[in-house]
């Protein structure tokens, strides 16, 4: 296996979980949510992720901000949470994510080599704006991609598209970096180099595509595209 990625013109990052960590929204209403906390962050993410794959099946896309608010409402109600207040807190969290502490000097490195930067991502343009300029990326990078352009959520080919068509640039020129094994794989299978950021120890998917390589955090990517 080759020790790195050659060819590569630009490196795009999913969002939610790669670039920034969903968790933090239910962590930041910790006193409301008490021990609850860790049960609504895992299912407010399966919900919102099933949703975005049941609705591109069934061609019936609402936006991802819509899709967020009605996963949050099926986990709160599952956990028999019945607080307006707090669902409004909540999803204001959603627009206020910690950045993972490695994103900013890894996105800095990549465009000191020379590399192009890119996010592509579900999320609506307003809540990657709203992520981004709290995170104090956005000088950072040099396109934001949002599904919504598409009409269509990943795994949709259409939506991994948009990278190249924005970007200027074929598949194989593009390193994609998820924590989301199914889109890593996705986005394999659609051409892209890929390099999998496992933070959350996922086991491999039996879907198509093969990862290049696969890492614990971006630290690690630089050096595998060359940077
Ligand atoms: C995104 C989700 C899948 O940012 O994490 O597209």
């Amino acid at each position: 296996m080759p020790d790195r990625l050659d060819g590569i013109k630009a490196c795009v990052f999913d969002a939610y979980g790669t670039v920034f960590d969903y968790a933090s929204a239910a962590a930041q209403c910790r006193d409301a949510l008490g021990d609850k906390f860790a049960a609504l962050t895992a299912l407010w993410r399966d919900k919102q992720l099933q949703y975005t794959w049941l609705r591109s099946l069934q061609r019936s896309h609402a936006d991802f901000w819509r899709v967020t608010g009605d996963a949050l409402d099926y986990a709160l109600e599952t956990l028999d949470v019945h607080d307006p207040a707090l669902r409004e807190r909540l999803m204001a969290c959603y627009l206020q994510l910690d950045v993972f502490p490695e994103v900013p000097a890894t996105l800095e490195r990549l465009r000191a080599a020379g590399l192009k930067t890119a996010i592509l991502s579900n999320g609506t343009p307003g809540m990657l704006r709203a992520a981004i300029e709290n995170a104090r990326i956005g000088h950072l990078l040099d396109a934001v991609i949002s599904a919504e352009e598409a009409g269509v959520f990943k795994t949709d080919p259409r939506v991994y598209q948009l990278a190249l068509d924005r970007l200027a640039l074929p598949a194989a020129a593009i390193s994609f970096q998820s924590s989301n094994a199914w889109d890593a794989y996705a986005a394999s299978a659609f051409g892209m180099r890929v390099v999998w950021c496992n933070r959350y120890g996922q086991k491999r998917e039996r879907l198509p595509g093969a990862p290049d390589f696969e890492v614990k955090t971006l630290a690690e990517l630089p050096p595998l595209v060359g940077a």
